[in-house]
């Protein structure tokens, strides 16, 4: 029996989480300029770890200087300044009782050039979203095709950025193979159809993640976290399945699960959802193909649906209750009837009004 009590302790490799709840990584475009997010988003942070959040996680951060960047006022984690930003915030993190986790990532095809130095957007292909970028209203550029120099080059931005957050202390780092961005481009035949040894069959379109998830993992300490997220859906590409179906979907969660991961974490829009015209949900799906511990994300926001998804995963993460609710791990516990928040009340990540 799956243990769904939300205020169970969990050991997860060498650390053992008090409860099963997790902040999810969530973008606050606060780091204009130094690439440090503003002090109140770094507090934010800590203060759910006050509140009793068991695990942690950073926004996304991008892996260079370059062409990594999506959004406007992205953190990175590749100076000597940003990593004495960050250490003192995952100290207090841990001296609250919680586990921190940095979570980077290359926006691949759906950068925005114009918030990049290189002036210049990559991708495994030179394919644009199918959406416009709703930052701009503006119908993403045409990417280049990643040479095999920029497959090396951009590799190096994740180590770069995962020997900062080893540095910052952070106990783990994850690698965001999810949402449409570079990774899972690689991974998704809908935005990969290199003929190279980089695209076509699965194990093809799985190698750049390989190659990211080993390379990393040779600079992150055995005793530090490294997972990986993934999801079937991305950003600029809503409405698309980027996987072809179950089968492909199980054959990379297998590949991952042979990798020197301790954790996959899954995205959803709805984590009950059924997916692949199947009876299963994502994290269902994900269970049947690896023994790997599985977070899970996508509107759970109270007692039940808390429960309910811990019946098929690990641990729960949230994004929209814990940006809005400081007491929501108080009000979880208390049982009490909470509401589901919408994308517009997400909004206020992004204003300088310091949320509570
Ligand atoms: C303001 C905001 C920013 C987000 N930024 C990221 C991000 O940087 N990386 C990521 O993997 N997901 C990001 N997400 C997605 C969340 O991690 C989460 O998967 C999503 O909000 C669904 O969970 P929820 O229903 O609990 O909100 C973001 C979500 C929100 C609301």
């Amino acid at each position: 029996m799956p243990e769904t009590d939300p205020f169970s302790s969990f050991v997860l490799k060498n650390f053992r989480l008090r409860n099963r709840l997790g902040v999810a990584p969530m973008t606050r475009m606060s780091s204009p300029g130094d690439s440090i997010p503003r002090r109140d988003v770094l507090d934010f942070l800590v203060r759910r770890a006050q509140n009793g959040a068991a695990l942690v996680y950073t926004e996304a951060i991008v892996t260079d200087y370059e062409s990594a960047q999506g959004y406007p006022g992205q953190a990175r984690l590749t100076t000597q300044r940003q990593i004495d930003a960050w250490a003192p915030v995952v100290a207090a993190i841990r001296e609250a009782g919680a586990l921190s986790v940095m979570q980077m990532f290359h926006c691949g095809r759906m950068a925005w050039p114009a918030v990049n130095p290189a002036g210049r957007s990559i991708a495994p292909s030179a394919l644009a979203p199918r959406q416009k970028n709703p930052l701009t209203g503006e119908p993403y550029p045409v990417p280049d095709i990643m040479s095999p120099f920029d497959i090396g080059h951009v590799i190096t931005g994740f180590v770069e950025t995962a020997r900062g957050a080893v540095a910052a202390g952070f106990d783990g780092i994850e690698i965001h193979g999810a949402h449409g961005y570079l990774i899972s481009q690689f991974l998704s035949a809908y935005s990969n159809q290199r003929s190279d040894d980089y695209g076509g069959s699965v194990a093809k379109r799985y190698r750049f993640a390989r190659e990211v998830i080993q390379a990393v993992r040779a600079v992150v300490p055995t005793d530090r976290l490294l997972t990986f997220r993934i999801s079937n859906w991305g950003v600029a590409d809503s409405q698309v399945s980027l996987f072809e179906s179950r089968a492909e979907y199980q054959e990379i969660v297998r590949r991952l699960g042979a990798e020197p991961l301790d954790a996959i974490s899954v995205s959803t829009y709805d984590f009950q959802s059924k997916a692949f015209d199947t009876d299963r949900s994502m994290a269902q799906l994900t269970r049947e193909a690896t023994d790997l511990p599985i977070m899970i994300c996508g509107r759970i926001f109270d007692r039940a649906t808390v429960q309910a998804a811990l019946a098929d995963a690990e641990i729960v993460l949230s994004g929209k209750s814990l940006l809005l609710n400081p007491d929501w791990v108080a009000d979880l516990r208390a049982g009490k009837k909470l509401p589901l928040y919408g994308a517009e009340d997400a909004n206020v990540a992004y204003t300088e009004e310091p949320l509570p």
